[in-house]
């Protein structure tokens, strides 16, 4: 019952996926005779955490009995509540006045600024009468689902650890890749496409989930993409939806007046929304990423053709990989199962698809790249299934 309650908290938590950072994402329910009476999300960094919400929730619909009624009922976190005071107070505090019966988090927070304070309050609530269950008496499958659903927050959280010194700001750089299954990245003449609408849709929530979207000049020539999000909130599953700032990666070429009057980048975006970057100019790929992030950690989408892409990879700037493989021409899920054991059981299998995308083989045999998500994107207009592989060298 509580791996039920604490799976609704994350699916709570991904709904605060584009405000909530670089504060973690968190969801939070609260029980009462095993039946959901509370929920609550962090939906923006700075503002009430889910844990607050969720009693907020509970104080609305029994505004005379609620304090009866909480201390009567177990309250589920995705993460460990804060018992430090941040922008906010502390959550430790809350669970502590309202005497749940019982709490059950699914993972620790690693941010140091907890240690001093977490022993002595956790000492408080279990002293206040409330039984704590702590992630280690959780399933691997829910530890595993906490920690992937926070990844950049504890990837942030580890460099803060390692780097006390280091004054430029960390990023997090997720390199989006569409491929047919034998990891072409290039639209067949015959398609307009080449994953499915479902695919299509989850990569415009990508986009809303990262602050800074990069592309180059050649996908902004070619495709004459509009690169904004054309779905609602509730459709991507989220609280609220923003479109990244757009930069645009150049080092030759140039856009000409008839282009900046025509291309749809420069028709669906306001001036102050989008920018061309002049690699060349600025020496690096590195010191344009460093020039992003000069006011505040930022997560890059890498949305762009090949040639871009093999350039963040070639030179290790990047965290995640995040591919959409098109089944189209596999005929059975036999040969989808294929893929995955392909792309799954040898480590050097998964450099191997990079190597078909990109047409390199060097360079890639240093990271450890790893599968940490891996999903069926089955659409509902009768198209093929995609597979979603999320690879990772952080984790
Ligand atoms: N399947 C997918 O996921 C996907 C996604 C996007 C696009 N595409 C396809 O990819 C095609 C374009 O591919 P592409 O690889 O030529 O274009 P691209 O990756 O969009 O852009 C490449 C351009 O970026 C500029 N650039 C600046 N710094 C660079 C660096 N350090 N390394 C590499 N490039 C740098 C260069 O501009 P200069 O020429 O000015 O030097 C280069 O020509 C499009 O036709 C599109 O259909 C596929």
């Amino acid at each position: 019952m509580q791996e039920k309650f604490i799976a609704r908290c994350f699916e709570l938590a991904k709904l605060g996926e584009t405000n909530a950072f670089p504060n973690p994402i968190v969801g939070a329910v609260i029980v009462h005779n095993e039946k959901v009476i509370g929920e609550g999300f962090h939906r923006i960094c700075g503002k009430e955490h889910a844990e607050v919400n969720a009693v907020n929730s509970v104080i609305a619909k029994y505004p005379k009995n609620h304090k009866e009624i909480l201390a009567e009922s177990e309250i589920y976190v995705s993460l460990e509540p804060c018992s430090h005071t941040g922008k906010t107070p502390p959550c430790t505090e809350l669970i502590k006045k309202y005497r749940f019966k019982k709490l059950c988090f699914a993972i620790s927070d690693p941010n140091p600024d907890l240690d001093q304070n977490r022993l002595k309050a956790f000492k408080a609530i279990h002293n206040n009468g409330t039984e704590i269950v702590y992630p280690e008496e959780l399933s691997l499958e829910t530890k595993n689902n906490a920690n992937f659903i926070n990844r950049i927050f504890f990837h942030l959280i580890s460099l803060k650890n390692k780097q006390k010194n280091e004054t430029r700001n960390p990023s997090w750089i997720n390199i989006k890749i569409a491929s047919y299954a034998d990891c072409n990245m290039i639209t067949k003449d015959e398609d307009q496409w080449i994953t499915n609408s479902e695919s299509r849709k989850d990569v415009h929530r990508l986009r809303s989930t990262h602050d800074i979207l990069i592309t180059g000049i050649n996908s902004i020539k070619n495709d004459n993409s509009k690169l904004n999000i054309r779905f609602s909130a509730e459709e991507l599953n989220l609280a609220d939806i923003k479109t990244p700032e757009i930069v645009i990666l150049k080092s030759k070429q140039n856009f000409t007046e008839n282009e900046k009057k025509n291309l749809n980048i420069f028709q669906y975006h306001h001036p102050q929304e989008y920018k061309i970057e002049d690699v060349a100019k600025a020496n690096s790929l590195k010191s344009v990423l460093e020039e992003l992030c000069k006011n505040s950690p930022q997560r890059i989408m890498v949305e762009a053709g090949p040639k871009l892409a093999e350039s963040f990879l070639k030179q290790d700037l990047f965290n995640e990989i995040t591919h959409y493989m098109s089944l189209k021409g596999c005929d059975s899920l036999y040969n989808v199962k294929n893929i995955q054991a392909h792309v799954f059981f040898q480590n050097n299998k998964i450099i191997q698809i990079l190597d078909n995308i990109l047409k390199h083989h060097q360079n890639f045999s240093n990271h450890k790249l790893k599968i940490i998500h891996k999903e069926l994107i089955n659409s509902k207009c009768g198209e093929t299934p995609d597979l979603k592989i999320v690879i990772s060298k952080s984790l």
